[in-house]
């Protein structure tokens, strides 16, 4: 079932997603070449809990700290560890999120440390846009399909590829709330779009092949070629005026 949110449900939400965003701005800022994945953590932990909000992942599933941090081939739910250390040139996938007075907001970003390829560069980006292509996709009256497809066509003219076995989902009281909200897809299919969805829009780009595989830890996804990953999220409302987004520091 989609719960559309009130106007006093969203009130909250969106401080949850103030909180979500500062965390992943403060955690992002702080990578740099010999700092630790375990450290970023700590960074976006800290600032969670001085909000008076508790950070959604830990213990969701199992899942031991914050935030997920993901390095170069890998795409989603790296383990922050005191023994990874990031160095020049990686490109750092930040994905956390927090929960206040009951609700939750959800958010990642990929970032460069140091001086990185223009090839990282590029994906980067093209990741990052291709985020805002599927937001500006989620208007009152389309369809699921359409964020999807909007994503999918931004990301493959560039010639990468779209993780097909991790999706979007929708958010609110739980972490992970129908729709599922798939980075590909058809214009015009699925669920039609109405005004108080809440939804985690959330690319996973690949350069090379959209294949995945998971490590022996149980968590982290990788490519499955080898290639490079990066990934976007915001967490957004639908109004009758068009998508919000309301992960913003
Ligand atoms: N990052 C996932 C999402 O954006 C959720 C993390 S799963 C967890 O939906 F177990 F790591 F928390
Ligand atoms: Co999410």
């Amino acid at each position: 079932m989609i719960v559309l949110k009130t106007g006093r449900e969203l009130k909250v939400m969106r401080e949850a997603c103030r909180i979500s965003a500062e965390a992943l701005k403060l955690a992002g800022s702080a990578v740099e070449p010999g700092v630790t994945t375990a450290e970023l953590d700590k960074i976006a932990e800290k600032y969670i809990l001085s909000q008076g909000a508790t950070p959604n992942f830990k213990n969701y599933n199992g899942y031991p700290a914050t935030a997920c941090i993901s390095i170069n081939n890998e795409v989603i739910h790296g383990i922050p560890s005191k023994n990874r250390v990031i160095k020049s040139g990686d490109i750092v996938s930040i994905d956390l999120g927090a929960k206040f007075e009951g609700y939750h907001g959800d958010n990642a970003a990929t970032f460069a440390c140091g001086d990185v390829s223009p090839e990282a560069k590029r994906l980067m980006d093209t990741t990052r846009e291709s985020l805002y292509e599927g937001i500006a996709a989620a208007v009152s009256g389309g369809r699921l399909g359409d964020i999807g497809a909007a994503v999918q066509q931004y990301v493959e003219k560039r010639g990468y590829s779209v993780v097909r076995q991790f999706v979007g989902h929708g958010i609110g009281t739980q972490l992970h709330e129908a729709p599922e909200v798939p980075n590909f897809g058809t214009h015009g299919r699925g669920v039609r779009l109405m005004p108080g969805m809440t939804l985690a829009i959330e690319p996973m780009v690949n350069m090379g092949d959209y294949d995945v595989k998971v490590m022996p830890d149980g968590w982290t996804v990788l490519t499955k070629d080898g290639s490079l990953s990066a990934h976007f999220e915001h967490t957004i409302v639908i109004t009758p005026n068009g998508p919000q987004i309301l992960t913003k520091p």
